[in-house]
């Protein structure tokens, strides 16, 4: 089968590393792709906004199945446009409908979806600019801190945490009116604070049946003792030590089966990952966000511990036959470091010579923001390389990904060197 990959990131790289050692993929493209995946794949220059140069290049070359890594194309319905098109509709396209993403492209869509259907997640209220002073009056009756989200796509910027009522109206008022966050903030939801530890669940759904993926807990904060500001993940660990069987029961029964009977229930399409943000508060898990694709770095910890054929797993996805499907877990830990530009993620410099990758042992190389330039691997982004080791548990796996992290070198290379403290 031939196969494109949608994405540029370390995720998009997992991707690639996993599907290339399936014995269905005849020939694996990536789109753009980095210089990582340059290695195992043929990258290609698309833009994954446009559609139309897409559908070319997957008729020119007889691709079989589109695997959508970000959530924009997504939101922006790819998996409509494929479906809707006579030429595309046989693609086996991994990533769900329109009506699907926007359990992501709208928080207020999640939280009403939530609502619907009994899942559990925090209190909540949508505002938009003409019932601002309804807003403000419904922060005076919260107890503070104070949970702000933009409804729309903000690339991770979007939720405000603020401990000063005055601070929170400020700030509601600065969404609101002043669009903060461009579009995406035109509607807030205001929500209640849940005060516990966080952890991801991941789901590979055909929209009927359904597998639990690994969990994972992603270190968001740029600083030591999660502080300073958010980034897109500075490293995960999986599984989740504090993930034990009561806690998976109560996700898999309170949270997932509901998610994916809700999605039949409202004869929603979703062939594709579910990756539910929890947090537990006492003993007891509440959703905070859905994504509609896998995260990253998440990603970089869960597809190496997934023994199965990826690729057979996800033809059974688009055949809606996934309970025909076995899923074998490495009982393994996994981690994954991030090295970071210097900077990141405020203004960074890009373009910086990368050294070092031949004297890695032991754990795997995935590359997120890097590009060839005259034959030397560079930096071209924010999140630079992803390095990935197993061990009998994260602490043992953590040592080697922290031992191989020295070797590798570029110009302001940056990393967390204190992943996992919180658990121990
Ligand atoms: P999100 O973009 O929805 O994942 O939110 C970003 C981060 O804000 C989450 O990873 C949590 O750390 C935090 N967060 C979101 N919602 C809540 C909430 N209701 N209570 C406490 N923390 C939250
Ligand atoms: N690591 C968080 C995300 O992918 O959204």
């Amino acid at each position: 089968m031939k196969i494109l990959i949608l994405g540029s990131g370390g995720r998009e790289h997992s991707f690639a590393w996993k599907v290339a050692q399936s014995k269905k993929c005849t020939k694996l493209f990536v789109a753009p792709g980095n210089a990582g995946t340059a290695q195992i794949a043929e990258n290609v220059d698309l833009k994954l906004s446009d559609f139309e140069s897409i559908r070319n290049f997957v008729l020119e070359q007889e691709i079989e199945m589109l695997i959508v890594g970000p959530e924009d194309p997504l939101v922006q319905g790819i998996t409509d446009f494929f479906a809707e098109d006579p030429e595309l509709k046989s693609v086996k396209v991994i990533g769900p409908s329109k009506r699907g993403a926007l359990l992501e492209g709208s928080k207020e869509r999640a939280k009403e979806f939530m609502a619907m259907h009994n899942i559990p997640t925090a209190a909540y209220e949508s505002f938009t600019v003409e019932s601002l002073e309804a807003g403000k009056k419904f922060l005076e009756t919260l107890t503070p801190p104070y949970v702000l989200k933009a409804d729309g796509l903000a690339a991770g910027k979007g939720v405000l945490i603020l401990d000063s009522l005055d601070e929170a109206k400020a700030e509601l008022e600065s969404m609101l009116s002043d669009k903060k966050f461009g579009a995406a903030s035109a509607k807030v939801v205001i929500e209640e604070f849940l005060d516990g530890i966080e952890l991801s669940v991941f789901v590979l759904t055909d929209g009927k049946n359904y597998k639990i993926l690994p969990t994972a807990k992603d270190y968001k904060r740029i600083g030591e003792g999660d502080t300073g500001l958010n980034t897109g993940g500075m490293g995960a660990i999986s599984p989740v030590p504090f993930a034990d069987k009561d806690l998976m029961e109560k996700i898999e029964e309170r949270i997932v089966k509901p998610t994916v009977k809700g999605l039949q229930k409202e004869a929603i399409d979703y062939k594709g990952f579910i990756f539910i943000g929890l947090i537990k508060v006492g003993e007891e898990p509440f959703v905070i966000e859905y994504n509609v694709r896998m995260g990253d770095p998440e990603t970089e910890v869960v597809l190496p511990r997934i023994k199965s054929d990826l690729v057979e797993l996800l033809e059974k996805v688009s055949e809606v036959k996934l309970n025909e499907a076995s899923l074998e877990i490495d009982e393994q830990a996994a981690t994954t470091v991030m090295l970071v530009s210097g900077g990141y993620p405020e203004a960074y410099e890009k373009g910086k010579e990368i050294t070092g990758f031949d004297a890695v042992q032991d754990s795997i190389v995935f590359h997120a923001g890097t590009k060839i330039e005259e034959e030397k691997i560079v930096t071209s982004g924010g999140r630079v390389i992803a390095i990935t080791s197993f061990g009998t548990d994260y602490k043992e796996a953590l040592k080697k990904s922290y031992q191989n992290a020295e070797k590798l070198h570029f110009d302001k290379m940056y990393y967390r060197k204190d992943l996992g403290f919180d658990l121990s």
